[in-house]
């Protein structure tokens, strides 16, 4: 008999910290793989359960289940400074973590002089920086595609440290074209210790490591990083990063065929945020923003910035929908809105004094101004709301409204950071 199964994807459908690291470890139950396909230490990814809170940065939010495998695909970059960072913190409650936890030789590594370009390039770019998270992202996906990188698999052979030199030393020239002051030493001599720790872990040929579990039937989640607009190519570029954070990217990170993809879990916050800089249609700059940020703790995970807040953006919500074939959605955050007593939802944009309803290519503020509509707020806590039933009317009346203009059912509720916070609908 042939059991072979389907790759099911999570991914964010806004500009990130949708709350995808609680909606994995919620779902990790019904898995047996959880398998990170883009991004890297950009990334924070926060749970919470009994009492304590946890952030993820390149470990998969599968982690805390002692029977699921993690995986860091090929299309993950991989610092191993902080990997190691997150792994002894996962050690000090759990000596086994390491041992679920499976690395692609293909994964990139990321130098401390990718950190540096990344610091560099953003400087040297004033008012006008894209607000990277400054953990080298941009320069190392560059040295991927430009044939220059290294990989995790490379750690394993004798020229190493040759290999490494000569990036290095190329990263030095580009240093030298911009006037940034840095020392190198220190990081570098860590980086070493914790790029061989990172050596001794499990190394696998990812891809064919998937297709064997597919082939046994084993339950398999691709856990996204960043959102989808946030994406190279279809994000508010320049004013993304620098991998595929949509659907796609789950193939090319991970080696699966589009055919092999099953569910394409899309994850959205009630409202919409955003962290660094690029348009934001929907963002509000008066106290209904600020006390979002201040209810909603919209600080960032990794960062710790201050989160842009603002309506939720229906134009760009049915976009992100549309370029991952998004096939139920998990609304996140609802319990934040409580404190309002009228809710601003965009439904169409004006651009350049045309009403559309799609996202055009450009969104500055100049271009496109959001046209609302507000519906009634629930004024309810639904913090400890267990099931759907008890979701007062109006709440009820978000979610179908919410329903109706993407045309894609909401599966998941979440209402508060907590694990026991989610309600399946
Ligand atoms: P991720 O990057 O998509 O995993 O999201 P982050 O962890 O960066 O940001 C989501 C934040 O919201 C975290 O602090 C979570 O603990 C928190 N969170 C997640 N779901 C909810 C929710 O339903 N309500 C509230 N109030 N907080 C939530
Ligand atoms: P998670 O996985 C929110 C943003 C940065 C910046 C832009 C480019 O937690 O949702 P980069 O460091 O990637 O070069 O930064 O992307 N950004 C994120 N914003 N959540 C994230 O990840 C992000 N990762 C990157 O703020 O605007
Ligand atoms: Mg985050």
């Amino acid at each position: 008999m042939n059991k072979a199964t389907n790759v099911d994807i999570l991914l964010g459908l806004q500009w990130g910290d949708e709350g995808k690291g609680k909606i994995v470890d919620v779902l990790t139950k019904g898995y047996s793989i959880i398998a990170r396909f883009q991004g890297g230490p950009n990334a924070g990814h926060t749970l919470e359960f009994e009492g304590r809170k946890h952030v993820l940065h390149t470990i998969p939010s599968g982690i805390f289940h002692p029977d699921a495998i993690n995986i860091v695909g090929n299309g993950v970059v991989i610092d191993p400074i902080i990997f190691q960072r997150e792994l002894d913190s996962l050690k000090n409650t759990d000596p086994d973590a390491s041992k679920r936890i499976l690395i692609s030789r293909k994964a990139h590594l990321i130098l401390p002089t990718h950190r540096l370009l990344d610091a560099a390039s953003e400087h040297a770019k004033g008012k006008d920086k894209i607000g990277s998270t400054l953990k080298g992202i941009g320069p190392t996906y560059m040295d991927k595609t430009g044939r220059n990188g290294l990989r995790v698999g490379d750690l394993e052979l004798s020229d190493f440290q040759e290999r490494y030199q000569v990036l290095r030393d190329k990263h030095l020239k580009l240093l030298g074209d911009y006037t940034f002051p840095f020392s190198l030493e220190e990081e570098e001599e860590k980086w070493m210790k914790c790029a061989e720790a990172l050596k001794e872990m499990q190394l696998i040929d990812s891809e064919h490591y998937v297709h064997q579990k597919l082939k046994e039937g084993s339950a398999i989640l691709a856990e996204g990083a960043q959102g989808s607009l946030l994406d190279i190519d279809f994000g508010t570029y320049p004013f993304v990063t620098s991998s595929t954070t949509t659907a796609a990217g789950a193939c090319t990170g991970l080696g699966i065929a589009p055919n092999r993809i099953g569910r394409v879990l899309g994850i959205f916050k009630a409202y919409c945020t955003r962290v660094g800089s690029g348009p934001f249609p929907t963002e509000l700059l008066d106290d209904v923003g600020e006390e979002i940020r201040k209810e909603g703790r919209e600080f960032g995970s990794t960062t710790g910035r201050p989160r842009r807040c603002g309506w939720l953006d229906l134009p760009a919500l049915r976009y992100a929908i549309e370029v991952n074939g998004v096939t139920e959605l998990i609304m996140m955050k609802s319990d934040v809105l409580s404190i309002l007593d009228s809710i601003g939802i965009c439904t169409a944009y004006k651009y350049q004094g045309v009403e559309v309803s799609h996202l055009p290519y450009r969104i500055d503020p100049e271009l496109v101004e959001p046209i609302y509509t507000f519906l009634p707020g629930w004024k309810e806590d639904l913090t400890k709301i267990t099931e759907y039933n008890q979701f007062p009317e109006t709440f009820k009346n978000y979610i179908d409204y919410i329903e109706k203009a993407t045309g894609v059912k909401i599966s998941i509720v979440s209402v508060g950071p907590d694990r026991k916070q989610t309600i399946h609908l």
